[in-house]
């Protein structure tokens, strides 16, 4: 396992559309090993492959510090709600900005084992899995900002990057 760089805004690996995995290689294996590596070393709730410059619809969250969840090839199939709340995203490293987003979600994804599950979420979960899902589409949680991007304090900045 191995940390990877995070890109971040600016890069243009941040603004394409990523491709569907068909095939889980040991690459893909050691890759999604990587990213959970990256995203807890950077106190993240979420990281997305496109951040380490991988073009594939890859994307882990884990919004407890606890409970990894990984998806490849995920799609929202059910939302629901609102919540408006600030968000943060490690490729956007001391800023965040108020975002609205569904407060409920529901997520069908691929396991590592190509099989296919559900993930439900609300609140942060639910903020996540929009978050790193528009990730694989090309775009960041900068062009939803309501308002202006605010500074983070340097003692906040462990909390809810994504
Ligand atoms: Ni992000």
């Amino acid at each position: 396992m191995a940390i990877r760089n995070i890109r971040e805004i600016g890069d243009e690996v941040l603004t394409k559309r990523c491709k569907e995995v068909t095939e889980i290689t040991p690459r893909i294996k050691e890759l999604i090993e990587d990213m959970l590596e990256t995203m807890y070393e950077a106190n993240g709730v979420g990281l997305a492959a496109p951040q380490v410059g991988i073009l594939k619809r890859i994307v882990v969250i884990d919004t407890t510090g606890e409970d990894p969840h990984i998806l490849i090839n995920p799609r929202i199939v059910e939302s629901s709600g609102e919540q408006t709340g600030q968000e943060g995203c490690l490729s956007v490293p001391g800023k965040s900005g108020q975002v609205t987003r569904p407060n409920y979600v529901k997520a069908v994804a691929m396991d590592v084992n190509m099989k296919s599950f559900e993930l439900e979420g609300t609140e942060l979960l639910a903020r996540a899995i929009c978050h790193e899902l528009d990730h694989l589409d090309g775009h960041l949680y900068v062009e939803k900002v309501e308002g202006e991007l605010q500074d983070v304090k340097h003692d906040e900045e462990d909390e809810d990057e994504e």
